[in-house]
């Protein structure tokens, strides 16, 4: 038991750093230019809601997402994704035969008259509720929906016919983690509670102004991530982690569902992570590996030291992290996100259930 505890508590704290990285100084000034927009009418938007798994640039700066080697696939320069190129807002929108929609943060700069895809609102690191990101959590960024709704940015004929992803990946969890004890089952379980009620408040907010098809996620096998599989040298997923994510998945489920036969007006359907992780991630029940990566749990970018992370550089701005020689070959970019080859594995294992409520 006393071993165990340290090993969650190593578990923890490399957790807490990470999101301590991801949370960097301020953001810079944003100056707000004029702009000029085209309403195209019945054409399908994406709005996008959530974390860094679904961020597409509203971070300041200074963030991880937009500093080396961010975005070394693509765009080939660091371009504000939590990853080294695409995320699941892109494959999303590539499925659904739009350019991804344009960050809320960038929607004053010259490319700002870019509105006809939708909205991006997601910042990484957040969650329903404040989290050690000191960013806009998902009540805010509805309320940064609605005021563009009300600025007439976007009208009630568009929501029509446009789709909302709503993506939590669990950062709601890490920041309770950090303060209490894990092993705590009925807290967790309490938190999960309040954690479904938030999030089904939220998508029923987005339905009251008009929104008929909702995408959410499950949460993403937690245990498996690089930063709580690294005690086990990436040979184990942290069962405890993915026994939290499978609770608050099954009471996900039986929510929308509830929800779903309320209201027929509009439908909200999961985006199961949870599944699509464990597919990619496992053959035969098996965790898989290549001719780079032990497992798949191995991260392709990481720090040389355990106080480094993807991205550091100390005083002298000497690089302190390495990169794996073949992303395309890795499913986790860093400690905490997929790599773009990794979501578009996801988003292969997703097709279906997208094949089948939106197109
Ligand atoms: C604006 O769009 C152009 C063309 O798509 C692109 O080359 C440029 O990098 C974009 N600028 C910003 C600030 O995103
Ligand atoms: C979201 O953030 C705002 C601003 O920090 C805060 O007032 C509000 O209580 C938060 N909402 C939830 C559901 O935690
Ligand atoms: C929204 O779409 C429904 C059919 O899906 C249609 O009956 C309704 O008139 C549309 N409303 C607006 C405001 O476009
Ligand atoms: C991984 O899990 C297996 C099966 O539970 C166990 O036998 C093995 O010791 C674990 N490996 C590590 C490095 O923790």
């Amino acid at each position: 038991m006393e071993k165990r505890t340290h090993f969650l508590f190593l578990v923890l704290l490399l957790l807490l750093t990470a999101i301590i990285f991801t949370a960097v100084l301020a953001k810079k000034g944003r100056n707000g230019h004029h702009h000029h927009h085209h309403h195209h009418p019945g054409s399908v938007k994406l709005f996008v809601f959530g974390d860094s798994y679904a961020d597409t640039g509203n971070w300041g700066k200074s963030a991880a997402s937009w500093n080396e080697p961010y975005g070394l696939t693509y765009p080939g320069k660091p371009a504000g994704r939590f990853s080294d190129g695409r995320v699941l807002t892109d494959f999303l929108a590539s499925h659904l035969g739009m350019k991804s929609p344009i960050p809320f943060e960038m929607r004053k700069s010259e490319n700002g008259s870019n509105l006809q895809h939708g909205m991006n609102f997601a910042y990484g690191g957040t969650g329903v509720f404040n989290t050690m990101a000191n960013e806009p959590n998902m009540t805010v960024q509805i309320n940064n929906f609605q005021q563009q709704l009300e600025e007439n940015v976007f009208t009630k004929h568009d929501l029509n016919s446009s789709i909302a992803l709503l993506s939590l990946a669990g950062n709601d969890y890490l920041t309770y983690i950090m303060k209490n004890d894990i092993n705590n089952v009925q807290g967790l379980q309490d938190l999960t509670k309040n954690i479904i009620q938030q999030l089904l408040i939220n998508m029923k907010r987005l339905q009251a102004v008009g929104i008929k098809k909702i995408a959410v996620t499950t949460v993403e096998p937690m245990g498996c991530l690089p930063n709580a599989a690294v005690v086990s040298s990436y040979q184990n997923c942290s069962e405890i982690f993915n026994a939290a994510a499978k609770y608050h998945n099954e009471a996900l489920v039986n929510e929308v569902q509830k929800l779903n036969n309320e209201n027929k007006d509009s439908v909200i359907f999961l985006l199961d992570l949870y599944a699509a992780f464990m597919s990619t991630l496992t053959k035969n029940g098996k965790l898989s590996g290549n001719s780079e990566m032990k497992t798949l749990l191995q991260p392709c970018c990481v720090g040389l030291e355990q106080k480094y992370f993807c991205g550091s550089i100390d005083d002298s701005g000497a690089k302190k992290y390495s990169v794996c020689k073949h992303p395309e070959l890795s499913f986790f970019w860093d400690n905490i996100h997929p790599s773009e080859n990794g979501w578009k594995a996801i988003y292969y294992a997703l097709r279906s259930t997208l094949d089948e409520k939106i197109r």
